[in-house]
């Protein structure tokens, strides 16, 4: 790939990462990029690098617009190795002046690269270092999504380079958010904010609130991830301000695994009974669904309800993962309700209801039981949950109060 100019004397020097899909757990079906960007001035300043892997595709960028050996400045926004895997060779063969990084990241940079003699140069949230014609400032995030994690902002031209934050898993030939397909676009970063950020909602609601406060102007968002959003970056802030807050779609989402069809059969049913209520679901089996997909619906849905039969007086495999993937990531505001078949001890559902009650969902139903194979009445039951779960929908979109029954 050559070097991209998104303005003036201001390039995209990354790398795209078309063959991997698997990003610690969180399947990446359209790969990915690290993305690195290179300011032209008094200071020649690269921000970010790549992984370890793509040096050669960073180095070929750089050298096709200067001799590397000109970079004064590196700007770590990000440890994590997707951005700094390359820096030890870069600093090598840069000899920079300044590695400018936040206090948490020059802890995390030592910690990964056992070097303390680079020329660390430490900023805070609203410090400025003049590059010669343009001015670089710089914003703490921390926990967005490492301790170490900042901003850096160009001043003249507006451009908030964000690391991972308003980014995406996306390999592509483009690089900016105007020449891909859009549904294609908002489901990566859909994606992106359920298995990344979900758990930092919280800290993403502040951070919108002090931007949106400090009134800055964003031309362009330069995220590590994906491509550049210079024609509409506020579809993706605004994205962030409805994800952040929670606000259910109005949708539910069944996720389940099964055994011997039972629990299908009763997820069938509870399906029904959402239909007749008029109310939209997802059907997911845990047998064929990722679950990094199962999160990006759980992101916006309004209720998650799981199935599951009982194994070894304990939950399939599939699911217990799952619970444990989601637990992580710490979604909110939600309705749950479970159901699953059994043979002779039956605790799968009472650990799922457990799971759920320690996430703080609103549970619409005590669980739902059938021992083996469920009959016409059990599937009745299974019809009437789908109702209920689809009355405490409606009650909560009407600013009901809607309780936990357990
Ligand atoms: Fe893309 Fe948190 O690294």
């Amino acid at each position: 790939m050559k070097p991209i100019e998104i303005a003036k004397n201001i390039y995209w020097v990354g790398a795209i990462d078309w063959l991997t899909r698997d990003f610690h757990g969180y399947s990446t079906e359209r790969g990915t990029t690290y993305n690195a960007y290179l300011i032209l001035d008094e200071k020649v300043t690269l921000i970010d690098t790549v992984k370890k892997t793509y040096i050669d595709e960073l180095l070929h960028c750089i050298t096709a617009i200067i001799d590397p050996k000109k970079i004064d400045y590196l700007v770590v926004n990000h440890v994590e190795p997707d951005h700094s895997g390359a820096l030890p060779e870069i600093i090598n063969a840069v000899t920079p002046e300044k590695v400018i990084c936040s206090k948490m990241g020059q802890k995390a940079l030592i910690q990964h690269f056992h070097n303390e003699d680079w020329p660390y140069h430490v900023v805070a949230s609203g410090d400025e270092l003049s590059l010669g014609e343009r001015t670089l400032s710089f914003m703490e995030t921390r926990m967005l999504h490492w301790p170490d994690s900042m901003f850096s902002y160009v001043k003249e031209e507006q451009i908030l380079f964000s690391n991972d934050a308003f980014g995406e898993h996306l390999a592509t030939s483009e690089r900016f958010d105007d020449q891909v397909d859009q549904s294609v676009l908002m489901h990566e970063a859909t994606k992106y904010y359920a298995n990344i950020l979900t758990l930092y909602s919280p800290l993403i609601k502040k951070l919108l609130a002090k931007v949106s406060e400090m009134q800055l102007p964003i031309n362009m968002i330069a995220p590590d991830h994906g491509v550049v959003w210079r024609s509409n970056p506020q579809k993706i802030i605004d994205a962030y301000a409805k994800w952040c807050n929670n606000q259910g779609n109005g949708t539910v989402v069944i996720v389940y695994d099964t055994m011997w069809e039972s629990t299908r059969k009763m997820a069938r049913s509870i399906a029904e009974g959402l239909q007749e209520e008029g109310v939209s679901y997802t059907f997911l089996d845990l047998q064929i669904n990722h679950r990094s997909d199962v999160m990006t619906v759980v992101l916006e849905a309004s209720a998650v309800i799981l199935g599951c039969p009982t194994l070894n007086n304990g939950m399939l495999p599939r699911m217990a993962g799952f619970l444990m993937y989601m637990r992580g990531l710490r979604p909110t505001n939600k309705i749950g309700a479970c159901f699953g078949s059994y043979g002779w001890s039956g605790e799968a559902v009472g650990l799922m209801n457990d799971a759920l009650k320690e996430m703080k969902f609103t549970m619409c139903h005590q669980g739902l039981k059938v021992q083996y194979v469920p009959r016409e009445e059990h599937l009745a039951q299974c019809v009437e949950l789908g109702k209920t779960i689809a009355s405490s929908m409606k009650d909560m979109r009407e600013g009901k109060e809607v309780k936990s029954v357990l």
